[in-house]
């Protein structure tokens, strides 16, 4: 075995640790599989790591991810660290770091309804039966949460920008993943009202010229926002600056269902990336051996593809996820009268997988 990577393991809190020893067990066996090495690493983050240390991202955490080729992350934060100033919180005091230090521009949300559960979509049966398969790529270090920012009296600002380079190098992933997809880029912005919108635009179109072979739109933001709920199958990748991608990945999220089937990668320019489920710490449900751990799983199945290039390993533990939803090997997040908890539905996409050849 010639190829070996090195992953930061960061559990987290709440469900964090329950789902994560599901997505452990998968890469195991992947790893068999495919024939690669993997260096599985755990260190403390976030609440954990408050209280065995006294901060949400220790040195040494930081020092591990540092030293690996990918992180591999679970949720963070619950009730009982809520009081905390911003930075000591367990979310913002170690997400936020680690999104800077590794500047981690680029934000990626696969949102499926998937046809075996299209009534866990809130939308129309009309609608949710034809299916959704999309992703939403979000840049994430620039634009107006970045920008400069002030209050005076009762007048408040907030200012956006964005930079040829900042939004090139956004662009580029968006069409390199539609290249891998359905070959389509939704380009999403404001232009008949923001300059930044207007450069955002034409710079997506000189990307556009790199790839003869994915078809470009652009949509505004409002109408993207509409079309969504009407016809989710017209979008493959949809790309947005941090704003729009923010709420948009969130109407993905519902239109798709259950958050405990979400995965999301935050990369680099040189692959390297965080993965992790959309959803937080669940601490509604922590402990009890309940959560849905395909989230976690699915993330797993990401950092193999963005950050590794393992294609055919990933695909394999989408088909596995898959094919346990098809069988309704599921948690009651999906179906309340299931009584599959978090390691029954880890051990079935693990027995998928391994009974495929
Ligand atoms: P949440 O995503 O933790 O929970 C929202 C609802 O979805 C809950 O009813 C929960 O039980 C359910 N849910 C989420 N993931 C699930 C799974 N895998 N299986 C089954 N059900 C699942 O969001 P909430 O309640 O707003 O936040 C809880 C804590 O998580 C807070 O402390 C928040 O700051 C933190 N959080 C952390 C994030 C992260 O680590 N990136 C992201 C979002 C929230
Ligand atoms: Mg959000």
């Amino acid at each position: 075995m010639s190829k070996h990577y090195k992953i930061a393991v960061l559990p987290g809190d709440g469900i964090g640790p329950e789902v994560m020893a599901e997505a452990i067990k998968v890469l195991q066996v992947v790893a068999d599989k495919f024939q690669f090495q993997l260096t599985l690493t755990e260190a403390l983050v976030g609440g954990a790591a408050l209280d065995a240390t006294g901060v949400p991202l220790p040195p040494d955490t930081l020092a591990l991810c540092k030293a690996s080729d990918a992180i591999l992350f679970g949720s963070v934060g619950g009730p009982k660290w809520t009081g905390l100033a911003p930075d000591m919180q367990p979310e913002r005091g170690s997400l936020l770091p680690l999104r800077k230090t590794f500047d981690l521009f680029c934000n990626m949300r696969p949102g499926q309804i998937y046809p075996a559960f299209a009534d866990l979509s809130p939308l129309h049966p009309r609608v949710s039966s034809k299916g959704m398969d999309v992703l939403c790529i979000r840049e994430l270090t620039g634009g107006i949460y970045f920008g400069e920012k002030g209050r005076s009296g009762d007048t408040a600002f907030d200012t956006q920008r964005y930079s040829v380079a900042e939004v090139t190098r956004i662009a580029e992933v968006a069409f390199q993943a539609a290249q891998k997809r359905g070959k389509k880029v939704t380009s999403i912005d404001k232009a008949n009202v923001l300059q930044t919108s207007i450069l955002w635009r034409e710079t997506v179109e000189q990307v556009a010229k790199n790839y003869p072979d994915v078809t470009l739109e652009h949509m505004y933001i409002d109408n993207a926002a509409m079309q969504l709920i009407r016809s989710p199958q017209q979008f493959d990748v949809m790309l947005c600056d941090n704003l729009f991608g923010d709420i948009l990945s969130d109407e993905i999220a519902a239109i798709a269902g259950s958050l405990g089937l979400l995965p999301s990668a935050s990369l680099n320019g040189s692959g390297f990336g965080l993965y992790e489920p959309a959803g937080g710490s669940a601490p509604d449900i922590a402990g009890q051996g309940i959560a849905n751990p395909i989230a976690q799983i699915l993330s797993a199945a990401l950092m193999l593809r963005y950050s590794f290039g393992e294609e055919a390993a990933a695909q394999a533990i989408e088909r596995a996820v898959q094919q346990c939803l098809e069988q309704h090997i599921v948690t009651r997040d999906i179906d309340p009268k299931s009584t599959y908890g978090t390691a029954a539905v880890g051990a079935a996409i693990v027995a998928t997988l391994q009974q495929e050849t």
